[in-house]
């Protein structure tokens, strides 16, 4: 498709404090931008102060960037594959309109997300051995490669965002074993979940995106299901993103000094899966309800 989806996320940003989050004005020059009843941290240098994006995920935020090709520079944001790169959206997809027309400044960004990836494969196990869990994108690709701040990426704590979206196939994966058997998986997912975090702030990172599960329970391959199937998926989406607020919050009572956006992707969806005119980037939608071949290459 020609216009992400994902290109709305820019003008629904949340800055978490605390236990409360507050809306982020949703001009396109205002991005990333706190108001005054949530105050960033000195390490929050406003959205046209970040220079690097480390960004982790799963096929939604996937460009096929690889860690040991060509690095990304001014003249070429994304490193490798050429721009737009692999993407599912068969275009340009979030993190590419990020880097390139949602930036406000020479924003250079570090996509290790891998489609299929849930966070922990030991935990949920991806539709392919092969795939690059969250993980493993965190500690066997970044933590080698640009957790020392290498020439490469001079990225520090005061100009870099990290950005983590994922659930969806942990959810989708996992839904159907029920809600008693997902509340005890979601909880062991969470665990590893923080320490990921943890080790991301450890290493120096202050600013995080968290971005939510969409409703898949809208997809038509769930909507071809009963309705106690459609109705077990969403509950644990539901679940799943009560617990990643529960992780910003958490995140932020842990270290004060962390600045944290939570990106509800479940409302935005909703929205526009209710009405594509919702938004100007979404209005030339065809079908929100089924298949759409014209998406396809
Ligand atoms: C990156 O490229 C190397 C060398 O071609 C390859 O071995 C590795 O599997 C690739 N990594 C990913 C995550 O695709
Ligand atoms: C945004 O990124 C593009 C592509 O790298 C660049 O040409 C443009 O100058 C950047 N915008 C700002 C405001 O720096
Ligand atoms: C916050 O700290 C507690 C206690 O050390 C820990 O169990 C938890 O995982 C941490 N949460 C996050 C999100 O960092
Ligand atoms: C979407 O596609 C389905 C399947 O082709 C069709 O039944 C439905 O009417 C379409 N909806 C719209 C709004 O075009």
């Amino acid at each position: 498709m020609s216009v992400s989806f994902f290109s709305v996320f820019v003008s629904a940003l949340y800055l978490f404090c605390s236990a409360q989050s507050v809306a982020v004005n949703g001009g396109r020059s205002e991005i990333f931008q706190s108001q005054s009843t949530c105050k960033a941290t000195a390490n929050w240098p406003g959205w046209s102060g970040i220079k690097y994006a480390f960004v982790f995920g799963d096929s939604y935020t996937q460009t096929g960037f690889n860690r040991t090709g060509t690095q990304p520079t001014p003249t070429n944001p994304l490193g490798n594959p050429t721009y737009p790169g692999y993407t599912a959206s068969n275009g340009p997809n979030w993190v590419d309109y990020l880097t390139v027309e949602y930036n406000a400044s020479t924003l250079l960004t570090y996509n290790l997300a891998y489609g299929g990836a849930t966070i922990d494969s030991n935990l949920v196990a991806p539709y392919l051995p092969t795939v690059s869990s969250v993980s493993d994108q965190i500690q066997n690709e970044w933590v080698p490669t640009y957790a020392s701040k290498p020439s490469s990426a001079p990225w520090a704590s005061d100009n870099t965002i990290f950005t983590i979206f994922d659930g969806i196939n942990d959810v989708g994966n996992s839904w159907s074993k029920g809600e008693p058997a997902t509340t005890t998986l979601n909880a062991q997912i969470f665990s590893v979940f923080d320490g990921l975090v943890e080790t991301l702030y450890t290493s120096g990172a202050r600013n995080f995106a968290f971005i939510n599960v969409p409703p898949v329970d809208r997809a038509p391959l769930t909507l071809a299901q009963s309705a106690s199937n459609q109705a077990m998926e969403k509950a644990d989406i539901t679940a799943w993103n009560t617990g990643l607020l529960d992780l910003a919050e958490n995140l932020k009572s842990n270290h004060s000094d962390v600045n944290i956006f939570t990106v509800d992707a479940n409302a935005l969806f909703t929205k526009v899966l209710d009405n594509p005119a919702s938004y100007p980037q979404t209005a030339l939608y065809k079908n929100t309800t089924a298949y759409c071949a014209a998406y396809e290459k």
